[in-house]
């Protein structure tokens, strides 16, 4: 089973920004069956470095973006985007010397700022980058 599901209510209506969010949403999933079905330690590792890689990618294009136009709360928003990877850090850093087991908190956790992320702060963007004619 899957723990998140894409659907049009997480739709920025900017393309390229929701194929990103998807393969978020993917990896995330696949994070969360790699916990679930107790694979091995690197495992588990490899696929949360990937994420969190992953995000960093897609924070800097979605942040070039807004940049490029001139959006006025890109600050606030980069903010979310640091704290967000500093938690993910943590995870990792707890994890990779046994201080913790990554469990379905955490996947829950990061799951609900994902969706808080982008029906909240990206969503503010959507029909500012949409003027724009970012695609
Ligand atoms: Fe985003
Ligand atoms: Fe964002």
């Amino acid at each position: 089973m899957k723990l998140m599901k894409w659907d049009k209510s997480l739709s920025t209506g900017i393309d390229s920004i929701d194929k990103q969010h998807m393969k978020l949403i993917d990896m995330l999933n696949e994070f969360y069956e790699s916990i679930r079905s107790k694979s091995t330690k690197e495992i588990t590792a490899n696929l949360i470095k990937n994420m969190r890689e992953y995000a960093l990618f897609h924070f800097s294009y979605e942040e070039n973006l807004l940049r490029k136009h001139g959006y006025l709360a890109l600050e606030h928003h980069k903010s979310e985007h640091k704290k967000f990877i500093s938690k993910v850090e943590d995870f990792e850093n707890r994890f990779n010397s046994g201080k913790i087991v990554l469990s379905i908190e955490i996947t829950n956790f990061l799951k609900s700022w994902l969706k808080d992320h982008i029906q909240g702060t990206d969503m503010k963007y959507s029909g500012f980058l949409i003027s724009k004619g970012a695609n």
